[in-house]
């Protein structure tokens, strides 16, 4: 029988969308409550692309804090094919900036700026290895003659590996890994290759977008997988293999947005966001776990110190609110109206 109460040193969110404006100040103390820091995703509109644009961003998250509420926002460039080394090398000199983000072009929301080839940004791999800055990967191909289940692998196959090999000291994370196949490269591949693993992808398989109609909110990118994959996620999660972290991927999105003929990708998991990772390390019998996963890889791997403070968690169901403001518009949480096993013993206001 595992404990009722687990105290941890306080975690981070290695892969975070706070958006911006009226959306950010409604999403951002959600996670401020939980997370010390958090990997800040640079999908807005335009896109956060040189370290001016980090820094106005910053600020303005900074802004929108709580009095009281300490939280630490780290930044990413969003990876353009105009972007250049001096950029990466202006942003790492700036300190706040913390990788560099690859999206696909077309792959998922605002990545219309993302990147076409990616041969075209070996220039700026060169540099990023060379100043250790990180390269965050959206691990998907998006060819229309590729199952939408397989764009993971295929990525892979076409261009992780040729990452990997041709760039040997770059940091790279396989962000939001969601099949057994990126489980299996990050584990044998050389180091400096890690991973995200969101808690959704832990907690869901793909029956989840079916089950008893179609289900929007259980829509997000990449999709959730066959439950055999969900397996290998949970084994890498729980492993103490110090290449897998946390990065919850919570990306909120207005609820009528997600209830439309072509419905956003995102799932909106802060409000609960490492309540989550509990249940799920808890159900494999591996709360023991949990701490290193949440607290300690991801700022091992980055290069960070551990958050020193501590959060608790007690084994106590609460019920999740059916829908949760998002400026002047709503959102439905996932989880919305359901239980969730564990709660946060609140310390910030
Ligand atoms: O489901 C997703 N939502 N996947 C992404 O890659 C982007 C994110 C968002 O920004 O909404
Ligand atoms: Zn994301």
């Amino acid at each position: 029988m595992s404990p009722d109460t687990l105290t941890l040193a306080r975690p981070d969110d290695w892969h975070l969308h706070l958006r911006d404006g009226d959306s950010l100040a409604a999403v951002l103390p959600d996670t401020a409550r939980r997370f010390g820091r958090a990997i800040v995703m640079p999908n807005l509109l335009p896109p956060v692309r040189n370290v001016d644009d980090a820094m106005a961003y910053r600020g303005r998250i900074l802004a929108s804090l709580p009095a009281g509420m300490r939280f630490e926002p780290l930044m990413t460039l969003y990876l353009t094919e105009a972007t250049t080394p001096a950029d990466v090398r202006a942003a790492k000199a700036s300190t706040h900036v913390h990788a560099v983000k690859y999206y696909p072009a077309g792959a998922t929301t605002n990545s219309q700026s993302g990147v076409t080839d990616l041969a075209r940004c070996d220039a700026v791999f060169e540099a990023m290895q060379e100043i250790g800055l990180p390269l965050l990967l959206h691990g998907e191909v998006t060819d229309a003659d590729v199952d939408v289940f397989d764009r993971e692998a295929v990525f892979i196959e076409r261009h992780l590996q040729r990452l990997v090999d041709a760039f040997p000291r770059l940091k790279i994370v396989l962000e939001h890994v969601t099949t057994r196949e990126g489980v299996d490269f990050v584990t044998s591949a050389r180091p400096g290759v890690a991973a995200t693993l969101t808690a959704h992808h832990l907690l869901l398989n793909r029956n989840a977008l079916f089950r008893g109609g179609l289900r929007p909110h259980a829509y997000c990118l990449p999709v959730v997988k066959r439950e055999r994959h969900r397996q290998a996620l949970m084994d890498a999660a729980t492993s103490g293999n110090p290449r897998f972290f946390l990065g919850t991927d919570s990306a909120p999105h207005a609820k009528s947005a997600k209830e439309s003929g072509c419905g956003c990708a995102g799932i909106y998991t802060a409000h609960a966001g490492i309540e989550l990772y509990a249940e799920a390390f808890d159900a494999a019998g591996a709360i023991d776990r949990l701490e290193a996963f949440a607290s300690f890889h991801g700022p091992d791997f980055y290069g960070l110190a551990r958050n020193t403070e501590t959060i608790t968690l007690t084994r106590q169901p609460w019920q999740v609110p059916d829908e949760l403001p998002l400026g002047a518009v709503a959102l439905v949480p996932m989880r919305a109206g359901e239980t969730i096993g564990w709660r946060l013993q609140d310390t910030q206001a």
